[in-house]
């Protein structure tokens, strides 16, 4: 199975034959006599997914043994309008100036070769691959890892549900991003937490949040991916992960996002007796001016969502108030 899909992991990680075990492997599939199947897909999450290629204006299926530059991340009937849900909250995150990979929405049938259990009529989000470049030289990797991968935590813990767990926070995440990628992709960090928080996304876990290494050397933090707007589906939409390690040890759920409140970010500034430092001044100026931005380009995509989306986004940005 590793052989499989090694071309495909997340990142610069590939499993690649050892030729003299080239033998054995074949031998062991022939037997196994489970028919080959073009379609391989090695990124982790719940949703169907295919890497894809762009040819011109052709969208085609990376042949074995290569790695496709883009992701065709399909919908389920378990959240209706996913797809533009997602794709919505893209647009608007990139509007308000965030990091975003290109994007757009296809059909399944716009892919050549479209695996059968795939359905050719359901819509699905393209998202360009950060950790793929592409240029005259061909295809280059670029090595990133999710947070669950950098705390030592299996992909099922990723909402950090336990005692043991909770000091895997925003708070944790963002000291590490100011120690490790500096202060503009710290300011970059907290944005995006005024963003969470805004469009009432639940589900920023810890494999919603990554560090790449685009010089191959430093690590930064990594594009947006998988922001969704979950607070349109119900529930109490309180943030997937706490946002500081209780004081006392405690599996008291976050209060909802909608009662977020300007301390709950600016507690999260490392202060002067850690390494490194952020103003909170400073913070408190970023993450005012974000919330004005995000507020005025909302009213650009707004339009975009369907109608029972937006009344609902709608009504919690009404409530929610940080600055
Ligand atoms: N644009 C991208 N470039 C590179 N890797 C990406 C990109 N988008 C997503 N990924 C990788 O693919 C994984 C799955 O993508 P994503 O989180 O969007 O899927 P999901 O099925 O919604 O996941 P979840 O289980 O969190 O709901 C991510 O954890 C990340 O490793
Ligand atoms: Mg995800």
């Amino acid at each position: 199975m590793l052989l499989r899909l090694g071309e495909q992991l997340p990142g610069a990680i590939r499993v690649i034959e050892d030729s003299l075990e080239r033998g054995i492997w074949e031998e062991q599939e022939q037997r196994s006599r489970i028919p080959r199947d073009p379609y391989r897909f090695a990124l982790p999450g719940v949703l169907p997914k295919l890497t894809a290629n762009e040819e011109g204006d052709r969208l085609t299926i990376p042949v074995e043994g290569t790695s496709g530059a883009w992701i065709a991340k399909f919908g389920t009937p378990a959240f209706r309008h996913l797809v533009e849900n997602e794709c919505v909250m893209l647009r608007w995150a990139s509007l308000c100036g965030l990091d975003v990979p290109n994007h757009r929405i296809i059909q399944g049938r716009d892919i050549e070769g479209l695996p059968e259990h795939f359905d050719p009529e359901q819509r699905a989000l393209l998202v360009r691959r950060f950790d793929r470049r592409v240029d005259q030289e061909g295809m280059t990797r670029i090595h990133q890892e999710d947070f669950a991968q950098i705390f030592h935590v299996a992909p099922e813990d990723k909402y950090t549900e336990s005692h043991d767990q909770r000091w895997m926070s925003h708070e944790t995440i963002g000291h590490l991003i100011l120690e490790l990628c500096g202060s503009k992709d710290f300011e970059e960090y907290l944005r995006r937490l005024v963003f969470m928080v805004l469009s009432g996304n639940s589900d920023a876990h810890l494999k919603n949040w990554a560090l790449w290494y685009p010089d191959r050397l430093r690590a930064r933090l990594a594009p947006v991916y998988d922001f969704v707007a979950t607070i349109v589906y119900g529930g109490e939409g309180g943030p997937a992960l706490c946002w500081r390690e209780p004081e006392t040890p405690s599996l008291a759920p976050e209060k909802p996002l909608v009662e977020t409140t300007l301390d709950d970010l600016l507690l999260l500034c490392p202060s002067a007796d850690t390494c490194t430092a952020f103003d909170t001044a400073q913070a408190l100026g970023i993450i005012e001016e974000f919330e004005t931005k995000a507020r005025e380009q909302w009213k650009e995509v707004q339009g975009e969502l369907p109608a029972w989306q937006k009344n609902k986004l709608a009504a919690h940005l009404d409530q929610v108030r940080l600055g």
